[in-house]
């Protein structure tokens, strides 16, 4: 019986030796997507022992990046062990785009959102404000400015310790299965954060960001929730706070209502709030490739008060001058204050400012799988106001075209066609296109509104859009 027992554990040991990176098998995940996928097959991408514990980094196959994790080895079902094949690729899934990436959670919508067309792709790596650029859209980029990472002083006072563009040294990977030249890096495809304190939040992060290695092995990085300045315990955060006098975001208030604020950051002036700022995103935002050069960036931080300052909520960013048009380059809704309406007012917030500038605007592509959900609810409930609203005019139907409404909200033409395609309101009919609603989409409809509780007020806005390109000078 003894050595019975003995045999299995050898067994199982010899196993476990054979688990190297690349190789697939059932995981038992911790957050649950639905019943039947309790063991949804993972990749393994790393493995580590520390003081004789073993452990191993997976990534689950068809489901977004942010789900990864440390796991046992009794979290393993090694008996269904995959070899890596030899030209055996880890599709792009999280990496690329919404439509390839599988909900985190179980909502039905969010399940269903990889069923949704997607709006066209661009650039493998978007801009975080500040933040990455491929070649190709580097050289299309307006004023044809290059980017450039710029290194700053790790001692200088306020800086943050000098980014890291790689990162710390760690196993080298054995076997390949990555594909895309971006995500070839093992060591950004895994979590290098433990947990972050922010203002009254810890918060778990989802992806890599290059914070300095010496803040990747202790298990709480502090960060100032005015300035964004990180350090490493909770005593420096409180020598920071004798010294940094910042109870809001640097830059201007350009928008109050209630509790709600919106402070817009120029990232050349304020250089290392927005490299602070660009840090703590990434964190949320994969596909992301950090730059540091924010000079060409806007950042548009939206705060809620309370008595002891304005704190911030989330933010987007915004090239000053955009050849695509895009209106907004990342957006981020930091997680404690998700699912609430917050992203869908920034993303109001976003066109608000189009329509200030008198232009139609898009957001800028790829799309992660919560940013398309969220485009995607905010687009129809925004054509959707406009159509119910529309009155009609000698007791003839009401008419409205596609431009007219680009015009009414500044949504891009593109994201108006595909949006009214998506709810199924065009239809041909004698020769014509013509959209027509139900009374079951109106009521659907007149629901959703009355849930959204918070809104941009226009006169809030204080705000006159400048010239970028004319100024020379960003
Ligand atoms: N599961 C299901 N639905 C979701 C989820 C989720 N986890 N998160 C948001 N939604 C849906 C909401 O139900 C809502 O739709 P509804 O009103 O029709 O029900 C819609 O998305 C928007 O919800 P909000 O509460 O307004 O959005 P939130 O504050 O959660 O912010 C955001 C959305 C900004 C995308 C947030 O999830 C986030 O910061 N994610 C990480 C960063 C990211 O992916 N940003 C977008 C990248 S693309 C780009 O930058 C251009
Ligand atoms: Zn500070």
């Amino acid at each position: 019986m003894a050595d019975d027992k003995e045999n299995k554990k050898i067994g199982l040991k010899t196993t476990l030796d054979m688990v190297v990176e690349g190789c697939r098998l059932p995981v038992k995940m911790s957050i649950l997507p639905n019943e039947e996928e309790e063991w949804p097959l993972a990749e393994i991408l790393s493995r580590k022992e520390e003081k004789g514990k073993l452990e191993f980094y997976v990534h689950y196959i068809d489901f977004n990046k942010r789900l990864d994790e440390w796991v046992l080895p009794d979290r393993l079902r090694v008996e269904e062990l995959q070899f890596p094949k030899k030209d055996q690729k880890t599709p792009q899934k999280q990496n690329s785009s919404a439509a390839n990436s599988r909900p985190t959670t179980p909502d039905r919508e969010l399940q269903l959102s990889k069923k949704l067309s997607l709006p066209e792709q661009s650039s493998p790596a978007a801009k975080l404000g500040g933040q990455g650029q491929t070649p190709q859209s580097q050289t299309k980029s307006n004023a044809g400015r290059k980017r450039k990472a710029i290194f700053l002083d790790e001692d200088s006072q306020d800086a943050p310790a000098t980014p890291q563009p790689s990162a710390p040294p760690q196993q080298p990977r054995q076997t390949g299965s990555m594909s895309s030249s971006h995500d070839e890096n093992i060591i950004t495809r895994i979590k290098n954060m433990e947990t972050i304190e922010l203002g009254k939040y810890r918060i778990k992060p989802w992806y890599f960001s290059p914070y300095p290695p010496e803040l990747t092995t202790i298990s709480i990085v502090y960060i100032c929730e005015f300035c964004l300045k990180y350090v490493k315990s909770r005593k420096c955060l409180e020598r920071h706070r004798t010294k940094c006098t910042l109870r809001h975001p640097p830059g201007n208030e350009i928008y109050r209502k209630s509790t709600i604020s919106f402070f817009e950051i120029d990232g050349r002036k304020n250089k290392m709030y927005s490299q602070n700022l660009c840090l703590l995103a990434k964190l949320f935002l994969d596909h992301k490739t950090l730059y540091y050069d924010t000079d060409p960036f806007l950042f548009y931080v939206m705060t809620e008060y309370d008595i002891k300052g304005f704190h911030i909520v989330g933010f987007f960013s915004k090239e000053k001058e955009s050849t695509e048009d895009y209106n907004v380059a990342c957006i981020l809704t930091l997680p404690p204050y998700q699912r609430k309406g917050y992203g869908k007012l920034l993303i109001e917030f976003s066109y608000e400012l189009s329509k200030f500038e008198g232009k139609t605007g898009s957001p800028e592509k790829p799309l992660s799988d919560l940013g398309l959900l969220s485009y995607r609810s905010y687009w129809s409930q925004t054509i959707l106001e406009i159509l119910v609203n529309l009155k009609p005019e000698n007791g003839e139907r009401p008419q409205i075209t596609i431009n007219e409404i680009c015009e009414l909200t500044s949504i891009r033409k593109e994201d108006v066609i595909s949006t009214l395609q998506h709810l199924n309101l065009i239809n041909y009919y004698k020769g014509q296109y013509i959209i027509t609603l139900s009374q079951e989409s109106i009521d659907t409809h007149n629901r959703a509104m009355a849930k959204r509780k918070i809104r941009i007020d226009a006169k809030c806005l204080h705000w006159t859009p400048k010239d970028w390109a004319k100024r020379g000078k960003w």
